[in-house]
């Protein structure tokens, strides 16, 4: 994806003993394309996908472009329809008319990508392995493939990697019921382990035929689970490093 020209950057510094701001990963930093009535704010860090936007919103997002978001060239509604569909979480926008700003999904999905990553919507918490908010979001797109430069979210390695996985989902034993007090799902990337998770969610295949729901599991996030998308042990026999 062309950067070009940013109207307004945004650097967000790394804050050790603060939280980044919501929609925002630590240490990240992203760019800002504004008119009066809303600005969208872009990650290129976290953008993997050359679908969704270009192609829902053409005239908005045109790769090669200068800028290459362009929020002008859609009505605001759209831009933040379009914007909400980002499925990584690179795209944010706020609302500068008054008009709505993006809801927080009343459940938690993980949906498993063929070939790819699993992708959160809902009310998300990323914590990183020193146990530090990485990221608060209503999109996530975590690495499954142990390949990603900037675990535990996915960088699009997989593909250089030819990771190959149908996103099947097999084995309801490996998710619990456990209690909850909250709604949101808390992610947490365990030292070189896989990504557990807490918190009331589904897990759907990539076909989106199987569903299973749970509190509590764990995701492979080495790619050399036999269980996949859970975890079943592989990542010491694989080595998996999760810096
Ligand atoms: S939808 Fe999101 S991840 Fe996909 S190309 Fe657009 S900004 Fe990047
Ligand atoms: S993280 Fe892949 S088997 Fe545990």
């Amino acid at each position: 994806m062309s950067e070009a020209r940013d109207p307004g950057n945004v650097e967000v510094e790394p804050e050790p003993a603060g939280e980044p701001p919501r929609g925002i990963a630590r240490g990240d930093r992203v760019h800002a394309f504004s008119t009066p009535a809303i600005t969208v704010t872009w990650s290129r860090r976290r953008c993997i996908h050359a679908a969704d936007c270009v192609m829902n919103l053409p005239t908005v997002f045109e790769p090669g472009r200068a800028p290459w978001v362009d929020p002008a060239q859609g009505s605001a509604d759209a831009v933040a329809r379009v914007v909400a569909r980002c499925p990584t979480g690179a795209l944010h926008f706020v609302r500068r008319d008054g008009g709505a700003e993006e809801p927080v999904p009343a459940t938690n999905t993980a949906l498993v990508a063929r070939d790819g990553p699993v992708y959160l919507r809902g009310d998300i918490e990323v914590r990183d392995e020193a146990g530090n908010v990485l990221v608060r979001d209503t999109r996530v797109a975590l690495c499954r493939c142990g390949h990603s430069h900037n675990k535990p979210l996915c960088d699009n390695s997989h593909l250089a990697a030819r990771f190959r996985d149908p996103g099947a989902v097999a084995e309801p034993a490996k998710v619990e019921d456990a209690p909850v007090s909250a709604a949101g799902l808390r992610v947490t990337a365990e030292p070189n382990g896989p990504l557990r998770l807490a918190g009331p969610f589904a897990v759907a295949s990539a076909d989106r035929k199987t569903l299973v729901a749970g509190t509590a599991t764990a995701l492979c996030r080495c790619g050399g689970s036999g269980n996949k998308p859970f975890c079943d042990g592989s990542h010491k026999r694989v080595g998996l490093r999760s810096e």
